[in-house]
């Protein structure tokens, strides 16, 4: 990790200068993105095909599986994906659906089981899928058990996440999907942490929520009677193809200036926003027991998923400690995360509906992202490029060539 490593102590000493000189990087333009690519179905489809059905999805999180033979299935974007812990300890990732007729081979939720059986007709998988047992196979007729087990689906576990790609003839290899961004999340330590709870929230069109994960601009503004009121509005983005860090050039930077770069904590160097192109971010928070003691970071990870329509989205938030829960603190995590159930509910994605519904009266042809807001100009290009990006291998030669983009 020296590579990462050296990245994050480098853009530290970045932020603390332009926090000195009292300066922020900027894009070079305004960017304008058509009204029409956040309405428009025909659009929408392309982006679900394009980015959602071929880059890696964080379906879960390493905590989820480390015994032997655990599971957990779950529909991701109108696929039903189980995901399981095998005999060899490799996680391995499948399209829950029976050889036999198509039944749901496993019932949503978790659990550890070496068999899995249909409950159609009692046909049965191991965790690696094969096809094990078919009932009255006499009687059934010639089966070859080896070529009849559940299709498979890329999967990559890394950084504590759990990534599965929702189209089984793509590439296996995930990873190129991640330009290398892969070890800077290492830094987060999520493979140690202990997930605390999850819960949902309904947002208007993808990208529009997407939007706001990637923006600091609207911190003090639109979260000032929550949490935003005293929060810097300017933002760092640095990238690695699509998947960006946002970071904000504020007083904890001066204050980091203050100890010598050995004494950095791991705490300090990752902190910010980590988005995962194209659906996910990762955002930390300090939380402390009884009388402020005790405590630590706790994570907070969103995955937004596109809904049934355009103008839909689900987005399921989980908490992670990087410390176990006692007893005691439990209540003030539960506390934060009810807060921030309400605010991504009650402010961002209230705001982006009333945005959408402002779009969708036509009277704007477009929207702007300013020079401060250089985070959302790569995130639109990224799609906008992909959307015209027809076969995988083409995909695959940009997120190939896509080399560290810091914002200088
Ligand atoms: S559909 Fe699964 S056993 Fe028949
Ligand atoms: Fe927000």
């Amino acid at each position: 990790m020296a590579v990462s490593n050296d990245r994050l102590l480098e853009a530290a000493r970045r932020t603390i200068a332009h926090v000195k000189a009292d300066t922020v990087p900027l894009a070079e333009t305004i960017a304008k993105v058509p009204a029409e690519h956040y309405l428009d179905h025909d659009r929408w489809l392309s982006e679900l095909r394009s980015l959602f059905h071929r880059f890696p999805l964080v379906f879960g999180f390493s905590c989820e599986f480390v015994e032997r033979f655990s599971y957990r299935s779950t529909e991701v974007m109108g696929v039903p994906v189980l995901v399981s812990r095998a005999a060899d300890d490799t996680l391995r990732a499948f399209v829950n659906v029976c050889s036999h007729r198509g039944a749901r081979v496993v019932a949503e939720g978790a659990g550890t089981t070496r068999r899995f059986t249909c409950p159609y007709h009692a046909w049965s998988y191991d965790n690696s899928g094969q096809l094990v047992g078919i009932l009255d196979h006499d009687q059934f007729g010639e089966v070859d058990m080896d070529c009849n087990g559940l299709t498979e689906l890329p999967v990559l576990e890394r950084a504590g996440l759990v990534f599965v790609g929702l189209n089984h003839e793509g590439t296996p290899d995930l990873e190129r999907y991640l330009c290398g961004y892969e070890e800077m999340l290492e830094h987060l330590g999520l493979a140690d942490c202990y997930l605390t709870g999850q819960q949902t929230v309904d947002g208007p069109n993808w990208k529009i929520a997407y939007d706001g994960y990637l923006d600091f601009y609207h911190l003090p503004i639109l979260h000032r009677e929550s949490f935003g009121a005293d929060l810097c509005n300017k933002a760092i983005y640095d990238a690695w193809g699509p998947h960006q860090r946002v970071s904000a050039p504020d007083s904890s930077a001066l204050r980091l200036d203050q100890s010598p770069e050995s004494q950095w904590s791991i705490g300090a160097l990752t902190s910010g926003i980590w988005t995962i192109f194209p659906h996910v971010s990762i955002a930390s928070f300090h939380v402390a027991g009884p009388n402020g003691e005790g405590g630590g970071r706790m994570y907070m990870v969103s995955q937004l998923f596109p809904g049934e329509t355009p103008d839909t989205s689900t987005t399921t938030q989980t908490f992670l400690t990087t410390f176990e829960p006692t007893e005691e603190i439990r209540p003030f995590i539960e506390a934060q995360q009810r807060f921030l159930l309400k605010v991504v509910r009650d402010e961002d994605y209230a705001t982006g509906f009333l945005l959408q519904r402002g779009l969708k009266s036509g009277a704007k042809d477009f929207v702007m992202f300013g020079r401060n807001e250089a985070g959302g100009q790569r995130f639109h290009a990224w799609v906008d490029r992909l959307v015209d990006t027809e076969s995988e291998s083409e995909v695959l030669a940009l997120v190939d060539e896509a080399t560290y983009e810091p914002q200088i």
